[in-house]
């Protein structure tokens, strides 16, 4: 039960936390210097969710035009089918649409199914494999779009 969810922008003493979850996430792991980079970034929105205290997911978007591109997300494996990611991307979409963003991209590991099934939970749509994409493993890369973003609504579930 999230009792006190909330989500703020990245600050440099959330950093320590997301790497060792970055360890245990993501089998291509941001850097230390990846995430500083997301410090203040000023064409892009980084948060941070924190539950009783402690970084439980983050994610974050790059404004580019007036496309959201969504570069990582995260949630702890521990708090994960809690409905922290879903609420995360809703955070990261509401800013970027009131950004005035008017559409949102991704790209994807193939393999990836959970991350897949949110994103479609989501909006967004599979247009393309990008063959080999991920140097570790030369796995292909599906990009995925929501076009309406400057209508769209959070899904109600
Ligand atoms: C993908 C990820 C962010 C999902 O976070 P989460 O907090 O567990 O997801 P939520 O509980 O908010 O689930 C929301 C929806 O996502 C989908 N989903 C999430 N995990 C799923 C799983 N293991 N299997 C199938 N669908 C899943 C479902 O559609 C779910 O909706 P539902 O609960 O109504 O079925 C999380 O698994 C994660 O951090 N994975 C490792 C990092 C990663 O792959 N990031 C994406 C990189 S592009």
């Amino acid at each position: 039960m999230l009792k006190t969810l909330r989500f703020e922008p990245l600050k440099e003493s959330h950093i320590s936390a997301i790497l060792e979850i970055e360890k245990e996430t993501n089998a291509a792991p941001w850097s230390e210097r990846s995430f500083r980079n997301e410090l203040d970034h000023k064409y892009g929105v980084f948060l941070v969710g924190i539950e009783q205290a402690e970084v439980v997911a983050y994610g974050g978007v790059w404004l580019v035009i007036d496309e959201a591109h969504v570069t990582t997300v995260s949630v702890a494996p521990a708090s994960r089918r809690q409905g922290i990611g879903q609420r995360l991307m809703c955070e990261l979409l509401d800013r970027a649409k009131a950004a005035g963003m008017v559409c949102s991209t991704l790209e994807v590991r193939a393999g990836n199914e959970a991350a897949i099934y949110l994103y479609k939970k989501l909006g967004y749509d599979v247009v393309a494999t990008r063959k080999g994409y991920y140097p570790d493993n030369k796995e292909d890369a599906v990009v995925m779009w929501l076009y309406n973003l400057d209508t769209w609504e959070p899904p109600r579930s």
